[in-house]
């Protein structure tokens, strides 16, 4: 098979793949094709392979975004990654060794993470479909993962409403508007929520 011919295999093998895990669990997966590739190089941009911390990812599918994190220079090992879908696990465990893939609910981290304990996440790049889920527990998310954070370093969120699917003004979070990404099905909004820098409302609640 000539490489252009392979390429385009792989391709249609994986939006087949996640057209199938979308069949399978609609609310789940919460969108019909992965993220296109200007998008999760938009989301890993944020990235720092210079932190001693690790990056954590939340609903990486197929792993497009995944593999743009690793392109940024994030060792594997450095990555936690949590995936609801047992299929997904299995097949980025084969694809990608080394990453640290998680069979797990990224809404239960203390079950998810318990083997990072006490370890702390320079950055969080999140695709779980954020609107499929009560906003309180959005919020309950976002403070969770920022008290595993520095402060100011952002969780990057996308979503396909205009609104930020985690809201301002509930919490102790900032809430910025990353980008807007035409080149995506469906067009994709980034969001980024972090704690101020000397803010210390993670350290009050631990
Ligand atoms: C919209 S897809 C994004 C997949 C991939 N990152 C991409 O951008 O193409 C959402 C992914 O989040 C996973 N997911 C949904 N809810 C989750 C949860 N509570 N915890 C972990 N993963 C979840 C789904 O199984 C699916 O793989």
């Amino acid at each position: 098979m000539s490489k252009v011919k392979e390429v385009l295999a792989a391709k249609f093998d994986e939006e087949l793949r996640f057209f199938k895990g979308w069949i399978d669990k609609p609310k789940a997966v919460g969108a019909i094709v992965p993220t296109s590739g200007v998008t999760a190089r938009k989301m890993a941009s944020v990235v720092r392979p210079e932190s001693d911390d690790l990056v954590l990812e939340l609903g990486p599918g197929t792993g497009v975004i995944t593999r743009a994190i690793l392109a940024r220079g994030i060792k594997p090992e450095k990555l936690v990654s949590i995936e609801y879908s047992k299929d997904f696990v299995d097949r980025l465990t084969q694809e990608l060794p080394g990453v640290n893939f998680v069979h797990g609910d990224a809404f239960d981290l203390e079950t998810a993470l318990a083997p990072w304990k006490g370890q702390r996440f320079d950055a969080v790049i999140s695709a779980i479909p954020m609107l499929n889920f009560p906003v309180e527990a959005r919020i309950r998310l976002v403070e969770s993962l920022l008290d595993l954070m520095p402060a100011g370093r952002p969780i990057v969120q996308i979503t396909y409403g205009a609104l930020s699917p985690v809201p301002a003004g509930r919490g102790s979070y900032t809430v910025d508007r990353f980008d807007f990404i035409v080149r995506n099905i469906p067009p994709a909004h980034l969001w980024i929520y972090r704690r101020p820098e000397g803010s210390d409302a993670g350290k009050k609640r631990a």
